[in-house]
């Protein structure tokens, strides 16, 4: 361990719920309120939904860079994982490391060969481990491995200096002093996420099995004997490792079981200290752990001594808590931005384009259908006996938006849920309220729309359903819902930028995805090493794999 690259690597281096038996929902929640009130500005609810859903996924978290989660994994017995070294990579402590052998203390892996093959792209070795047992890891999540200065690795800094005040640079000292906290809760070693994932596995001669050793065919310099033809170019190689990252888009990372019942979230609104600083963010980029009190630093070690220490046989209820989220996100992600595309037709309105007929007498009529689409399930046809002729009240609005709410939830027996499944549940019906609430805002005036025809009350109608729904997408913030429009053409990949070669160099930039070329990608920030003039590329801050 301890690698170090110095300047000659080549690589870039570089709710009122109408059922009883509620468990009460945590602050930031909307008892006691109107139904149409809007969400606590402190809510988090839907933060803390949209982060765990989205774990070990590496859209979201490569759009969503600071991450606020750490979590229990666990890897099984004869997964696969990858380390890659090569000739040009330096000890800490001064010399030229021998790649002719592998690690023996704290090291990377990562479960990808492509992203581990970057890193023997100069006559180095591609090692193959086989985990020889249940590995035990804790991950954090968004960009985590990103070594930027605006908040991707705070959870880290946290649990190692109890605090975020200084920017720590250095992944290696970073491993060692993770890997000691890690000892005394025999953890294996730690997931993080950058352009790909990667573990800080702790002890490479504790677990793991060597299974193969191939030297790999360099991407740069040097043929091997006999060959014939080009290599792979550098560019093409890092490029192939951002492509190895985006394979984890949209299912998570295989090969990782991550316990729900484990899940530590600094969106969870016990951690008091951290709203003022979310009061005052732009975005979720500036929400951030500075400021974090000692207590709830305090709050946080008792937490992780709670999971990590936690009895085997103690696994809470077992509910399948991603499946759910999941199923969420699916019910409504289309869904969703269909009806905010469809709110802002008349906007978007180019003759000729598209064939459907977005005149407003139609547009009413299909963003009726939408919402009604998507609150099928939570209406009562009795409902409608008492209240003919479109006289909707109260009492019908907040039934229904109860009956949306707890749908997915209600039935949950909390009786064996451990401390961060009530987190999960409450954040799970946050969200689902606020879409719910949405709805029905809008169902309120959509239900007798039909029969309107001044124009400009038909205008206005539209345009108070677009304000409800933009309102609403950018609550929620999905990365789903980030895409390259136009799509991509064949010769080129959607990709969010990624630390620290392709357009985020110091954390400020914008993660908005665009089309990359698969042919000529280049890094952004390639520049020539002051030690090797021949075609070397240096970037600090990267370590090996
Ligand atoms: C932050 O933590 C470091 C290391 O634990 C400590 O030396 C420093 O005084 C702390 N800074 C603040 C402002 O609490
Ligand atoms: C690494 O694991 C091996 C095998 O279990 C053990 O002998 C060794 O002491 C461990 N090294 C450290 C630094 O804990
Ligand atoms: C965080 O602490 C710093 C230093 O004490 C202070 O200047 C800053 O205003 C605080 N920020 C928030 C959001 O409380
Ligand atoms: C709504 O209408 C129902 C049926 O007519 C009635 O029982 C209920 O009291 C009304 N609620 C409100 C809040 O007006
Ligand atoms: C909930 O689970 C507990 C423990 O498993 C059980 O004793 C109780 O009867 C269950 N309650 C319901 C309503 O099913
Ligand atoms: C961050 O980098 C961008 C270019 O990517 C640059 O325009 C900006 O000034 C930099 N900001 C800081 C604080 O270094």
């Amino acid at each position: 361990m301890h690698l170090r690259l110095l300047g000659t690597i080549w690589g870039l281096v570089a709710f009122a719920l109408a059922d009883a038996g509620q468990h009460p929902l945590s602050a930031g929640s909307w008892s006691g309120r109107r139904w149409d009130d809007p969400p606590d500005p402190d809510a988090t609810g839907h933060l803390l939904f949209d982060t765990a859903v989205n774990l070990l996924k590496h859209w979201s978290n490569a759009y969503h860079r600071n991450g606020h989660n750490v979590v229990s994994v666990a890897i099984p017995p004869g997964t696969l994982l990858y380390h890659g070294r090569a000739k040009l990579f330096y000890h800490s402590q001064g010399g030229i490391y021998d790649p002719t052998e592998p690690p023996t203390g704290p090291e990377w892996l990562t479960p990808d060969e492509d992203h581990a093959l970057y890193f023997s792209a100069w006559e180095g070795h591609l090692y193959t481990y086989t985990a020889t047992r249940e590995l035990r890891l804790l991950y954090f999540d968004g960009t985590s491995a990103a070594v930027l200065p605006t908040g991707t690795q705070d959870t880290q800094d946290v649990i190692i200096y109890g605090n975020v005040t200084e920017f720590h640079w250095s992944p290696f000292i970073r491993i060692t002093q993770l890997c000691d906290w890690a000892q005394k809760y025999r953890l294996d070693g730690f997931v993080r996420m950058e352009f790909d994932f990667e573990i800080m596995y702790c002890n490479f001669t504790d677990g793991l099995k060597l299974i193969s050793d191939v030297d790999v065919v360099p991407a740069v310099f040097d043929p091997p004997e006999g060959w014939v033809g080009s290599l792979r170019p550098k560019n093409l190689v890092a490029y192939e490792t951002i492509v190895a990252g985006n394979w984890h888009n949209w299912e998570p990372l295989a090969g990782m079981h991550v316990d729900y019942s484990k899940l530590i979230s600094f969106y969870d609104p016990k951690y008091r200290s951290l709203v003022e600083l979310r009061r005052k963010a732009s975005s979720r980029s500036e929400h951030r752990l500075q400021n974090i009190s000692a207590s709830d630093v305090h709050t946080l070690f008792d937490d992780l001594d709670d999971i990590l220490t936690r009895a085997p046989t103690d696994r809470g209820s077992r509910f399948d808590w991603r499946g759910l989220m999941r199923h969420i996100v699916e019910q409504f992600a289309d869904r969703l931005q269909y009806l905010q595309h469809l709110v802002h037709a008349q906007d978007d309105r180019r003759p000729g384009e598209d064939g459907e007929p977005h005149d407003i007498a139609s547009l009413i009529f299909n963003i009726r259908q939408q919402v009604l689409t998507m609150l099928a399930p939570y209406i009562s046809r009795r409902s409608f006996a008492t209240l003919p002729g479109g006289a909707l009240n109260d009492t019908w609005y907040e039934q229904t938006i109860a009956r949306c709410t707890s749908a997915h939830t209600a039935h949950l027996n909390t009786t064996q849920f451990t401390p961060q499944e009530h987190v999960l549940k409450s954040a799970v019906e946050e969200t689902l309220h606020e879409i719910c609430r949405t709805l029905v805002l809008i169902w309120r005036t959509a239900y007798t729309s039909e029969s309107i025809i001044s124009f400009d009350q038909q205008l206005g109608l539209v345009e108070g359903w677009k304000s409800e729904m933009d309102r609403l997408i950018n609550w929620l913030d999905w990365a789903v819902w980030q895409q390259c429009s136009p799509a991509c053409s064949e010769d080129h990949m959607c990709s969010v930028p990624q630390w620290p070669f392709d357009g985020i160099l110091n954390g400020t930039e914008r993660s908005t995805p665009r089309c990359i070329s698969k042919l000529h990608w280049k890094p952004n920030n390639w520049r020539p090493s002051a030690t090797a003039g021949d075609g070397m590329y240096s970037l600090g801050g990267q370590h090996q794999i």
